[in-house]
């Protein structure tokens, strides 16, 4: 893959329009080829080592179930199983892997050891969520968006919540494909400021509005998609009551919804915590397409490990 078809799946930003946007239609012709035809063999003979240091249903399930519909197998290592970078360095990790595996799907705390991966590794790395970057989840939300709204290109996602992984990698996947991407969230919650400049780039070329608000209601009067996600991630169990207090005025109920236009979706990483960063009513809604991105979390993913790992 030139720069539109990486050697690896990273963060996003080292993809382009076309190569995001291949991936999309990828996805959506996978998943109709697949309820036309059922599984395939594009795969077999081929293996996934699935690295996993936090807990994951949808990753780790979507992953597993992607390589056996695709004919080929995924290996599940957890944390203690192989330490990362504790029993070996990830250098080795890495180089080891590379001579049995055909792709390493990573799930870390740290984003470095994903970009440690990818560097010593001789076979695509597929960041599966660190600290910094969740492709995957914003890739099922593009094929989503897709398949919900027919069109890309100028709709406008306000994400309401903490200016997380996900946050960042739905506003690198907007700013690339034309979108407009708003983050609403109490001060001191905004996108690192080196990620928020890089992104920046990619919504100036296209002439595109990102921003940061701490208001939510004005928020999403133009928006096209209120996403949100659990204000307290993995590895921030230690802040939960601070972060509670500050994100009560930033929930996703029905008030917010009807702020917004007519049409609007919305969703959500998952897992949710409902009655917190969202109320049942709103997951219930016919607005809510979150379980449509949960789904989409396999095809999205076939998408990319088919682009990665073609002949
Ligand atoms: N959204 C997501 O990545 O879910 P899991 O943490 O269950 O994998």
């Amino acid at each position: 893959m030139a720069k539109a078809n990486p050697k690896h799946l990273v963060t996003l930003m080292e993809m382009d329009a076309a190569g995001i946007l291949e991936l999309l239609h990828s996805a959506v012709e996978v998943k109709a080829k697949f309820q036309k035809m059922g599984p395939s063999q594009e795969l077999q003979g081929r293996s996934a080592a699935l690295i996993f240091e936090k807990p994951s249903l949808r990753t780790r399930v979507t992953f597993e179930v992607a390589m056996v519909q695709l004919g080929g197998a995924a290996i599940y290592l957890s944390p203690s199983q192989i330490a990362l970078g504790k029993r070996e360095t990830v250098a080795d990790a890495a180089h080891a892997l590379s001579r049995w595996v055909d792709v390493i799907v990573a799930r870390t705390f740290s984003h470095q050891m994903v970009e440690d991966l990818a560097r010593y590794a001789s076979v695509p790395v597929i960041n599966a969520l660190t600290d910094k970057y969740h492709p995957c989840q914003a890739l099922a939300l593009g094929q989503t968006l897709l398949e919900h709204k027919k069109r890309l290109e100028g709709l406008n996602l306000v994400f309401v919540g903490d200016g997380n992984n996900v946050a960042n990698s739905i506003a690198a996947m907007a700013g690339h494909l034309g979108m407009n991407f708003t983050l609403a969230c109490p001060r001191g919650y905004e996108q690192p400021e080196a990620i928020q400049k890089e992104i920046n780039r990619l919504f100036e070329k296209k002439g595109t509005s990102y921003r940061t608000v701490h208001e939510p209601v004005a928020a999403v009067a133009n928006a096209d998609l209120i996403y949100t996600d659990v204000w307290v991630s993995m590895g921030e169990e230690g802040r939960e009551a601070e972060k509670k207090d500050h994100f009560q005025a930033f929930q996703v109920n029905e008030e917010l919804l009807s702020k917004a236009p007519k049409g609007c979706l919305v969703s959500h990483c998952l897992p949710a915590h409902r009655g917190e960063e969202i109320t049942d009513a709103v997951m219930e809604s016919p607005a809510c397409v979150c379980f449509d991105e949960a789904e989409n979390r396999l095809h999205a993913q076939k998408a990319v490990l088919l682009a990665l790992l073609k002949k």
